[in-house]
């Protein structure tokens, strides 16, 4: 067993409990995230972009300095890097915005946490894969097709060689049980099956997250002291057409959706995707202490909940908008 992130405390051993600097903490991960932190009684600030919430504080990575913000920074701290623009059809139709973003927003606060002695945890995406045999470890080459993922394998190959002490977590697909969580998978297959038209892809796989066990996961990484690549995701993959197969089985709704099976390579997109990114998780349920969700309970759980928002909203004002299925 390793003692990585653990200290000896008058011959016993215990975890760092690191104050958690959250940037990003109003997004999807970042609002669990930081409520699993102050739930478990720990030091813990966040910042927001655009969406203001109570206890966050504004910070623009692209146009501030993270120690003009917490000016306090030092090692004692673990900077949590969630904030960043994920959507890739944003970030191609704008590679300078997102560029100054995803990328050198991000290398500059990796940077003064670095320099200040901070811990950094770096959120990236199985995306880095080019998806074409699957089941990726941490020790494999990433090999990006979007533009998205290119950013964040540029911050990761910066972070790995940029010495200090950090932890890259790369996930995928992500539940969350927010109304606030729009971009949430299960969500947009749910609105997608109720809209006409809908494809999905049979020979499409991916990772489907619980966030509550993404959260587990970055306080534990928080906490540790070694410098490593992580993929922090529930097993086994899922297959785009068996999760869309899986809201109708479980959906009150489901007289009302359907969907056409298509391939991934018929669907248009901006920039090629990869078809099957999906990562294990191994190491970390090993290392972590991690159990995570199955993939299909956490899709009952969310159209539980989903089927009672559409029941309130279509008592109020009618069916939920149509969204993209691409989150
Ligand atoms: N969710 C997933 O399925 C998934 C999968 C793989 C990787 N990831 C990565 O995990 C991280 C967190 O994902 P998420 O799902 O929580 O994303 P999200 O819901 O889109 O939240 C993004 C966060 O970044 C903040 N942000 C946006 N622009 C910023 C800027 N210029 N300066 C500082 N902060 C800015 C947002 O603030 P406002 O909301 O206040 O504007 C928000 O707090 C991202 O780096 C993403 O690439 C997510």
């Amino acid at each position: 067993m390793t003692d990585f992130g653990l200290t000896r405390t008058g011959g016993a051993l215990a975890a760092t409990r690191r104050r958690l600097i959250i940037i990003g903490a109003s997004g999807l991960i970042g609002r669990p995230l930081l409520a699993a932190a102050l739930a478990e009684g720990r030091p813990a600030v966040g910042t927001y972009f655009a969406n203001p919430a109570p206890g966050l504080v504004p910070f623009d990575l692209a146009r501030q300095d993270l120690v003009e913000v917490f000016p306090e920074l030092g090692p004692d701290d673990a900077v949590v890097l969630l904030g960043a623009r994920k959507d890739a059809n944003w970030v191609f139709a704008n590679p300078l915005e997102s560029q100054e973003i995803n990328v050198d927003g991000a290398l500059h606060a990796i940077r003064r946490a670095n320099d200040a002695g901070a811990r950094l945890v770096f959120a990236s995406t199985e995306f880095v894969f080019d998806g074409v045999a699957g089941g990726y470890s941490e020790s494999d080459i990433p090999n990006p097709s979007t533009l998205y993922a290119q950013q964040k394998v540029e911050v990761e190959q910066a972070i790995q060689s940029g010495g200090g002490s950090w932890a890259i977590a790369r996930t995928g697909w992500t539940v969350g049980w927010e109304r606030a969580d729009t971009q949430c998978p299960v969500l947009n297959t749910y609105r997608s099956l109720l809209s006409p038209g809908a494809v999905m892809a049979d020979d499409n796989m991916f990772t489907l997250t619980d966030v509550r066990d993404t959260a587990t996961a970055l306080l534990a990484l928080a906490d540790r002291s070694d410098s490593d690549v992580w993929h922090v995701a529930a097993a086994p993959p899922v297959v785009r057409t068996d999760l869309a197969d899986w809201v109708m089985e479980t959906s009150r709704q489901r007289a009302r959706m359907g969907y056409e099976r298509v391939r991934f390579s018929d669907i248009p997109y901006p920039e090629p995707r990869p078809e099957r990114s999906w990562i294990v998780n191994h190491k970390a349920v090993q290392n972590l202490q991690i159990t995570f969700a199955e993939p299909w309970r956490t899709v009952e759980s969310k159209v539980r909940l989903l089927d009672a928002w559409f029941d309130s909203s279509q008592r109020l004002q009618g069916p939920p908008p149509h969204e993209s299925q691409d989150s």
